[in-house]
């Protein structure tokens, strides 16, 4: 663990029992652009020809999906994918991609998507980007869920980014008060006066945890139960891998046991 970045382990070194193989390649990169666009380009080692891959959402995933473009009109790679949001759908049809949706084209082979953090038992938090239920529905129905990022998302425990929730929109106010009877920090509704909308027409609450989320489930289940939530930003036990870039190179981590073991 680098002592000089808290709750930012060394992802091998802390809980190496939970994870089976690295592959890294080495390559030297100055900006969290080059970081993100390594790490996205690389998760394109788990696309095979004839796949059906739900594509995530984010400034990361966009990578893999810049990708998986330029495989098919270079290289013929056939692939169908599922976008998870607007914005995704938006540039994959822009790039020649195939698409279909999650009532079609269920099960998917994979899923390949971004995260705001990862720990060290590969549990997420996600929906920094605002699409965390489609995002969640997609990874639920696929056959192995694949998560690319930079280094500054692995953390220890959970929760320094603001836990994002969707909510219905007549439901933000009561869930939030609901909600800060157990949130240590505040409670915002994303976007203030002028309310961030998400594609299915709800509005996101994000929740000041701090790195207090030891027990995810328990939380995802303890915010489930409030009537008016739509969906968590905890991904528990879905992600099987992630491919992670820092400025030393790029590694590749198995969770043991998961789906791509
Ligand atoms: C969108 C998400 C994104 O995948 C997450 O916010 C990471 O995005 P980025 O790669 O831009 O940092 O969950 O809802």
């Amino acid at each position: 663990m680098n002592p000089s970045v808290p709750n930012r382990p060394c992802f091998l070194a802390s809980k190496s029992e939970s994870i089976i193989h690295i592959l890294s390649h080495r390559r030297y990169m100055n900006t969290v652009e080059e970081l993100k666009r390594e790490a996205g380009k690389t998760a394109c080692s788990f696309v095979r020809d004839g796949m059906k891959i739900g594509l995530g959402t984010g400034s990361t995933i966009k990578y893999t999906v810049i990708e998986i473009g330029r495989m098919i009109s270079e290289e013929g790679l056939e692939v169908i994918g599922v976008p998870t949001s607007e914005a995704t759908k938006e540039l994959a049809e822009s790039l020649g991609i195939p698409l279909s949706t999650i009532e079609k084209a269920s099960p998917l082979d994979i899923t390949i998507d971004g995260a705001d953090e990862f720990d060290p038992d590969f549990q997420l938090i996600k929906g920094g980007g605002g699409a965390l239920t489609r995002e969640k529905r997609v990874a639920a129905k696929s056959e192995a869920m694949v998560v690319v990022a930079d280094d500054r998302k692995q953390v220890t425990t959970l929760g320094a980014f603001d836990l994002p929730l969707e909510v219905g929109k007549n439901d933000w106010q009561r869930v939030s008060a609901e909600l800060q009877e157990f949130c240590p920090g505040q409670v915002n509704l994303r976007g203030g006066n002028s309310p961030y909308v998400t594609d299915n027409d709800g509005y996101i609450l994000d929740c000041q945890f701090g790195s207090t989320i030891t027990d995810p489930a328990s939380l995802e289940n303890q915010i489930k139960s409030i009537e008016g939530v739509v969906e968590v930003g905890l991904f528990i036990d879905m992600c099987d891998a992630v491919v992670m870039a820092s400025p030393s190179g790029v590694s590749t981590f198995l969770k043991q046991g998961g789906r791509l073991d």
